[in-house]
């Protein structure tokens, strides 16, 4: 039985992704690569929940330690009512300890790919907020704004939490073109509350990303067993080696999957030739130092509230506020002579 504040679902995920033609076109052009959205069906999304406890895997105990210390802070700087959007709701402990520091909340709208952890996590939720109304949305949030669906009835203004880090997969386009779409959802005035990972020492960064007991590699070849039933592929795992470094130049991590040796796999009826040691790109996970990531916000329309670390300095939770869109100055009037004078 749903409790009664959990009110409905909507799925919006439904012919929105291709997985197979996503796959093929990820790995028939060169550098290999495949989206990290994939990692999360139900096994890669439980697999996600064991990295998070790995000694190793410092970033969600660090984001939960700051929401801890700060969260009622955090919550001082908005204006409440507030109705709260989350993006890619992966842990329901940071939603926990948001809605536990909030005064009032209108609502709580979920967003995320994955539907059977979205449901699972939100009727959990739902039960401990019985006086929060709830609306899960199972859609990709890099593609479709889905508030308007929502629009209707009361205009309280929103936060959009997106915790996690996981900001940091997006390369900088494809964040710019998420924060205007963020900005669409506050119907550009409202709060965005985000968690970053900030540039370190690689050594923790690459530890992080090859954990001890392989949780981590598990993961991320989780995928290729996905492609394998998904698709009807035939991926020998045991010819796949999970690797994680990171890239200076970019300032990221990134994982990728290493073919030991040359061979060919088919996804059903094409084959996918692999050289010796050649890899698919599976994620990127940028690391941000707190003033640029300030400033490429800016460009996005978002100034910066405040942020709140760790001791450590590993990891930031920043609430930035959008900013005023100001008046369109590119309108060219009219010409209305058009003939020659
Ligand atoms: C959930 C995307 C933030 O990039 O650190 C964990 C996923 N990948 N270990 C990250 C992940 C490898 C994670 N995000």
């Amino acid at each position: 039985m749903n409790p009664s504040n959990l009110i409905g679902e909507y799925d919006l995920s439904i012919g929105l992704d291709n997985f197979r033609q996503d796959v093929l076109h990820g790995l028939t052009k060169l550098p290999k690569t495949l989206p990290p959205k994939y990692f999360y069906d139900a096994r890669g999304s439980r697999l996600f929940d064991f990295i998070c406890e790995t000694p190793e895997y410092y970033l969600t105990r660090k984001e939960i330690s700051i929401l801890e210390k700060y969260g009622s802070q955090i919550l001082e700087q908005i204006p409440h009512p507030i109705r709260i959007i989350e993006l890619g709701s992966g842990s329901s402990i940071k939603t926990r300890l948001l809605l536990d520091a909030a005064s009032a909340v209108t609502a709580y709208i979920p967003i995320d790919i994955s539907k059977e952890h979205l449901l699972r996590s939100t009727h959990a939720l739902a039960q401990r907020f019985p006086h929060i109304p709830m609306v899960p949305v199972c859609a990709d949030y890099t593609r479709q704004p889905a508030l308007p669906l929502f629009d209707r009835g009361r205009r309280d203004r929103s936060l959009v939490f997106f915790p996690g880090s996981t900001l940091g997969n997006l390369d900088e386009d494809e964040a710019l073109a998420l924060l205007q779409s963020i900005r669409h959802m506050l119907r550009g005035d409202g709060y965005f509350l985000v968690g970053i990972d900030l540039l370190k020492d690689p050594k923790i960064m690459e530890a992080a990303y090859n954990d001890a007991e392989r949780v981590t590699a598990a993961f991320n070849l989780n995928l290729l067993h996905r492609i394998n039933v998904e698709l009807d592929a035939d991926f020998k795992l045991n010819e796949f080696q999970h690797k994680a470094v990171f890239n200076a130049r970019e300032k990221r991590m990134e994982m990728h999957l290493r073919s030991v040796r040359h061979q060919v796999v088919w996804i059903k009826d094409v084959p996918i030739p692999f050289g010796k040691d050649e890899t698919i790109h599976t994620e990127s996970s940028y690391k941000y130092d707190l003033h640029e990531f300030a400033a490429f916000c800016r460009k996005a329309g978002f100034q910066s509230v405040r942020s709140w670390t760790d001791a450590e300095h590993y990891f930031a939770v920043v609430l930035l506020q959008t900013t005023p869109a100001k008046p369109n100055h590119r309108y060219i009037k009219p010409r209305l002579s058009l003939g020659g004078e």
